[in-house]
């Protein structure tokens, strides 16, 4: 990799084409993510999710960014916790994605104290100071530039302020891996092939987990961009890793 080539799964291509091709992939899946989540987790996510927000420490009246919150399951989550006078901003770069969520959460009867951007995570537009709790889920790995997309939550959380960021991770134990490889590089491009016509979207999904920086070194990452008491949490033997950290 140079400072002009990055990585998209497994292959290399010019930085400012990664956004595209990441585009390219949530335009093709919105329609089915829901449903292959639950597939691809057996239902497991939400598990994840519901860990991950109760991480948060999010309280009563607080103001949240759920940020690359695609068809919004956090969002959902944080504004029970929330509560009416609370505020919940779901976040994505996809306009396909954000409006299926937009729709997904008026369908349940989620509206009150939830308001839609369409932002992108390494420039967030919000003022200095202003969140309480910055999360994205299953989204970090998507981005093109994580340090950037760092510094910005660093800048957008209040003092005291939470990150928590969501995502696969290095799994754990030697026979666990080889299994879960098995599963990702060749039953997941399957699945995505017969339910969303889609297996190059779910081949990139299992290369990226493997190109994405493992534990310990996206806690460095946070560390260097500013926060402080950074700690992580291994879920489903380090399947996913819940990373936390503090705006001081
Ligand atoms: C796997 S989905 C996760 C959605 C949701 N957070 C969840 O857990 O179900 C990843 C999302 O990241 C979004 N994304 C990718 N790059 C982004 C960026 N630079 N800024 C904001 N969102 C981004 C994609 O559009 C997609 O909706």
């Amino acid at each position: 990799m140079t400072d002009q080539t990055t990585h998209f799964g497994f292959r290399e291509v010019p930085t400012d084409e990664k956004a595209k091709l990441v585009r390219s992939v949530f335009d093709s899946v919105a329609g089915k993510y829901d449903l292959m989540n639950d597939l691809m987790s057996l239902g497991i996510h939400r598990l994840w999710k519901r860990i991950a927000v109760q991480l948060s420490y999010v309280r009563h009246g607080e103001k949240v960014l759920d940020l690359a919150g695609g068809t919004g399951d956090m969002t959902v989550l944080f504004r029970e916790r929330v509560g009416d006078k609370g505020w919940v901003v779901l976040s994505d770069i996809n306009a396909e994605m954000l409006s299926r969520g937009r729709d997904r959460l008026i369908d349940q009867g989620v509206v009150e104290g939830i308001d839609y951007a369409q932002i992108d995570a390494e420039k967030l537009p919000f003022p200095d100071n202003f969140f309480d709790c910055v999360c994205v889920a299953f989204g970090l790995r998507n981005v093109t530039h994580k340090g950037d997309a760092l510094k910005s939550m660093h800048r957008a959380l209040k003092p005291g302020g939470r990150v928590i960021i969501l995502e696969f991770s290095e799994a754990q134990g030697a026979l666990f891996k080889r299994a879960y490889d098995l599963y990702s590089f060749k039953l997941l491009p399957l699945m995505g092939q017969l339910i969303a016509n889609d297996a190059d979207s779910y081949r990139y999904l299992a290369e990226s987990i493997r190109m994405h920086p493992n534990q310990e070194k996206l806690k460095t990452m946070m560390a260097d961009a500013g926060f402080e008491r950074c700690d992580y949490f291994n879920l489903t033997q380090g399947v996913v890793a819940i990373h936390r950290g503090y705006k001081v």
